[in-house]
């Protein structure tokens, strides 16, 4: 076997107490001549954006070229995510491994890890079923996430495949991490959920949380490498395993774990965990994030994303976040996610974060033709209930409480493509006892809101054409 060891130099220091955790991907992206150009994507999160370290390589090396940007720096969380986009050019698609190993993750670590380390395992040999190099499961992960000891809390991580491959996560093990203590707040599933049970005081704190996310193929394959040798792979053997890790704050107990009370509560038109948005090059993607919490104060969204990803704040929980992807962006999907943090009206070092929630951008793809799997919402019917019944004799239209198959709206549609835009005309039946000049309005806002939840670019309009009953 052949063995080569390249050190990609960062800037900074190793040795202190600082670490926040890291992930990984990989993708594919061309064959020049006889070179295989893969895109390496890592984040390194520390408690400062001067703090570094380095990534080496072992097996099939080749030649990286990159730079580290800066993701996010949260002052108030005294954290900073960087990114680093590496273009790695090889002449040969055989295994290789990458490892990030130093001292020390940020201190009082709950489950005793001190030292951090973290191995990709790198898989590009041709697939049978694509008739392409493999590709790692793609995520992203924040520095930190926060949960009060008495609360219930899922994170349905974000991971998909470009591949098509199934992704499953577990915690590392071995020689993965330095130790590889399962953090016994959390219990991990196959698919990606984390959740965290209420907990006695004593185990508040911070704990690192290393996994490891693997892709398995739906069916039989074979990897061909490119010296001509084969080694199959059925579904139930993984093919290339990247780490994520994080660190999970568990906080003081908080009066209430209701969402909206202390903890921030997302409000429409925030885009549902795992929705897909669609964005062109060099065009600036807008995702509008809004949140509300009685008795604290919402003052952050934190997020990891592509680095070039910015949010603005109006100090009141609405934030839009944006994001203008570039060529090099173009034909791929990239995760976004994201928290909203408050802080505590009587302690400003008391801090409170909201669910976690991570969205797709698919870059450069047209959407599917909005063949209109939307079902609308219902809400029409429940809104308003105090304003004055219409006088008509005969309600022509069920008890809005009691949903029938009838007050299911119904849709036709037609697609009219205008350049890169499309109108959409659509009939919708409605029912409601509600006259429906007082309630047109509400029932546009609402439908929007719907729509861009469900990955319509927020800049949608929306038109009654006619209306009339039936
Ligand atoms: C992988 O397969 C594609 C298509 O079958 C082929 O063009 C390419 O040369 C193969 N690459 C390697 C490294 O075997
Ligand atoms: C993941 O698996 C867990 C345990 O089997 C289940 O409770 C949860 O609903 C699943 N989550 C998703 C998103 O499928
Ligand atoms: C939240 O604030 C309201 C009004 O300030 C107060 O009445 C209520 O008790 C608070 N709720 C909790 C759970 O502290
Ligand atoms: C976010 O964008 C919307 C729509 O473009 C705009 O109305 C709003 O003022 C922006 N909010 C912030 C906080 O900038
Ligand atoms: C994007 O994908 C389309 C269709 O698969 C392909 O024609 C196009 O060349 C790709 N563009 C880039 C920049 O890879
Ligand atoms: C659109 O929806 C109709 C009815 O559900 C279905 O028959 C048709 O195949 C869909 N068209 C596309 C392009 O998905």
């Amino acid at each position: 076997m052949l063995l080569s060891v390249l050190l990609l130099l960062l800037v900074g220091c190793t040795h202190a107490s600082h670490f926040y955790g890291t992930m990984m991907t990989y993708n594919p992206k061309e064959i020049q001549g006889s070179d295989l150009i893969v895109v390496v994507r890592y984040k390194l999160s520390f408690r400062s954006c001067t703090d570094g370290d380095t990534w080496s390589c072992s097996g099939n090396c080749g030649s990286l070229v990159g730079t580290p940007q800066i993701v996010l720096e949260a002052s108030n969380e005294l954290w900073c995510q960087r990114e680093a986009v590496w273009t790695w050019r090889l002449s040969s698609n055989a295994p290789s491994s990458l490892t990030l190993s130093g001292g020390n993750w940020i201190s009082g670590i709950k489950n005793s890890v001190i030292l951090w380390k973290a191995v990709t395992q790198v898989e590009l040999r041709n697939r049978s079923d694509t008739g392409r190099p493999n590709a790692s499961p793609q995520t992203t992960i924040m520095p930190s996430l926060r949960v009060p000891s008495n609360c219930r809390r899922d994170y349905d991580l974000l991971a998909f495949d470009p591949d098509g491959d199934e992704v499953q996560c577990r915690y590392g093990m071995l020689s993965e991490c330095n130790p590889c203590n399962d953090p016994t707040v959390l219990s991990l599933s196959d698919n990606c959920t984390l959740s965290f049970s209420p907990t006695s005081s004593a185990n508040e704190g911070p704990y690192a949380v290393q996994m490891m996310m693997e892709d398995f193929p739906r069916q039989t394959i074979t990897l061909t490498q490119t010296d001509g040798s084969f080694v199959v792979k059925n579904p139930f053997q993984d093919l290339s395993k990247i780490p994520v890790q994080f660190v999970l704050k568990v906080d003081p107990a908080v009066a209430s774990c209701t969402e909206g009370v202390f903890l921030p509560k997302f409000l429409p038109p925030t885009p549902a965990n795992k929705d897909r948005l669609y964005a062109d090059v060099d065009q600036t993607l807008k995702i509008l994030v809004r949140a509300e919490a009685a008795n604290s104060t919402i003052t952050t969204l934190l997020f990891s994303g592509p680095h070039g990803v910015a949010q603005v704040g109006d100090g009141s929980g609405n934030f839009n976040l944006t994001w203008t992807p570039s060529d090099s962006h173009n034909n791929e999907s990239h995760p976004i996610c994201f928290v909203v943090q408050a802080v505590s009206s009587s302690s400003s070092s008391t801090l409170y974060h909201s669910d976690l929630r991570c969205i797709i951008v698919t870059v450069g793809g047209t959407p599917p033709p909005a063949n209109i799997t939307i079902t609308p919402t219902q809400t029409v019917t429940e809104t308003k209930q105090t304003t004055p019944e219409p006088s008509t004799p005969e309600p022509l239209t069920p008890e809005p409480s009691t949903p029938s198959p009838t007050d299911e709206s119904t849709l036709s549609t037609q697609l009219i493509p205008v350049g890169n835009n499309f109108v959409v005309a659509m009939s919708i039946g409605i029912s409601t006892n509600l006259p429906w000049e007082d309630i047109k309005d509400e029932f546009l806002t609402q439908l929007k809101a719907e729509f861009v939840r469900r990955g319509l670019p927020p800049d949608l309009s929306l038109q009654i054409l006619k209306s009339q009953r039936v």
